[in-house]
């Protein structure tokens, strides 16, 4: 069964080698054709090949689907006063992931994937076809464990985040939680993760330990990733490029020599606007790393402490605002940039072979994501090739 999906305003493809060249590979009053799950035709409307059906798009633009490479789905609770506080003047540190902890240890097997479902669909209301979440608010071997179990039952893009921070029953023992980490724990969960991550910053675990960690995770067959940089300077940026991680994420204090170092990698620098709006921190100027040559990701950092949003259009008109993005530049970070981040090359990009991942926006251009903040403009999401979510009857 194809569809043709015909009448598209303004196509948005991330492939340079079509329509106007540019990165974002727009095409003006195009067209696609899906096969089963897969993009099967991109291009011009008067180009378009036959299809078994048709749908007509006009008034709308089409977007790859957002790529959402950074979220703390599974946890039980809500931290709607520490924000509140946070807002009066009080600031952000990494006390607060106890009292999560605290309610997703307390929390049952149930209410923890009702809770991430819930979340996945928002997600994919704000036009996510394709999100990573982690572990982190367990800090048990048993809790970790069914943390990731429960990820994985809504994504293959699961991140074992045991080295969140030290539990306060190891307050006196970090080192003995760091063992039990790349002890038992990691045992536990690395069956159900993708992914090892860790916080390296202040409050949370310096370089050397956060080395122990992830070389130990690899070691067990998973993928380096890492929060870094967010609360302060940290070696963790640095760290990240020498383990080739694929991404490093916050970046919110980056040095000069941190940005250097990943322009000369592979590492995938992922900011998180929602964290510095939500946490009223400094915002990192993106233009540094773009001009610099880094590939760099926005994704949603999607937790109850930090930034408790899922939409991908807040955290690209927040970007734009004021973090000094092109809006092209930020629609692709949330898109390709994010699929980067996750190496995946099968998303991101609207070509013949990708995944049918796309969204339609109620706009005749993407640009109106950051233009017109706040407004729900995603109209359909289709995702594999079937149609996900729609606010409007077909014409
Ligand atoms: O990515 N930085 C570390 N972890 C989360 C926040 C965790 C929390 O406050 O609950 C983040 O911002
Ligand atoms: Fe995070």
């Amino acid at each position: 069964m194809t569809t043709l999906y015909t009448n598209i305003g303004e196509l948005v493809t991330n492939d340079p080698t079509q329509g106007d060249g540019s990165p974002l590979g727009i095409i003006a009053d195009a067209a696609l054709v899906v096969d089963g799950d897969r993009i099967a035709w991109v291009g011009t409307r008067v180009d378009a090949p036959a299809a078994d059906s048709r749908v007509s798009c006009v008034g709308t633009s089409v977007i790859p689907g957002f790529v959402d490479s950074h979220a703390h789905l599974v946890f039980a609770g809500e931290r709607s006063a520490e924000f509140a506080a946070r807002m009066s003047g009080e600031p952000y540190g990494t006390g607060g992931i106890s009292s999560t902890v605290a309610a997703t240890r307390a929390a049952d097997d149930a209410a923890l994937r009702a809770g991430v479902e819930r979340l996945a669909g928002e997600l994919l209301r704000a036009g996510v076809t394709t999100f990573e979440t982690k572990s982190g608010y367990g800090l048990t071997v048993v809790d970790e464990a069914r943390c990731l179990q429960i990820a994985a039952t809504v994504t293959d893009e699961t991140t074992f985040l045991g080295a969140h921070v030290v539990p306060a029953e190891f307050r006196d023992d970090r080192d003995g939680y760091i063992e039990l980490v790349v002890g038992d724990m990691l045992d536990a969960c690395a069956p159900a993760a993708s992914w090892v991550d860790v916080f390296c910053d202040r409050g949370a675990f310096d370089v050397d330990e956060a080395r122990h960690i992830l070389t130990a995770g690899m070691a067990a067959g998973l993928v380096p990733r890492l929060h870094a940089g967010q609360l302060g300077p940290s070696g963790g940026i640095q760290l990240g490029v020498d383990l080739g991680a694929a991404s490093v994420d916050h970046c919110t204090y980056a040095t000069g020599a941190d940005v250097e170092a990943l322009a000369g990698s592979p590492t995938v620098a992922t900011l998180l606007p929602g964290a510095e709006f939500s946490t009223r921190a400094q915002w990192p100027d993106a233009k540094r790393f773009l001009d610099a040559g880094v590939t760099v990701a926005l994704a949603t950092d999607c937790n109850p402490g930090s930034s408790f949003t899922t939409s991908m259009s807040f955290c690209i008109a927040v970007a734009v605002r004021d973090m000094n993005f092109t809006p092209a530049q930020a629609l692709w970070s949330a898109t390709a940039g994010g699929a980067a981040a996750l190496r995946r090359a099968d998303v991101g990009v609207l070509a013949e072979g990708r995944r049918a991942d796309f969204v339609r926006l109620d706009a005749p251009s993407y640009l109106h994501l950051a233009y017109r903040p706040g407004v729900p403009l995603v109209r359909d999401v289709v995702k594999g090739g079937q149609q996900e979510l729609s606010r409007r009857v077909e014409s």
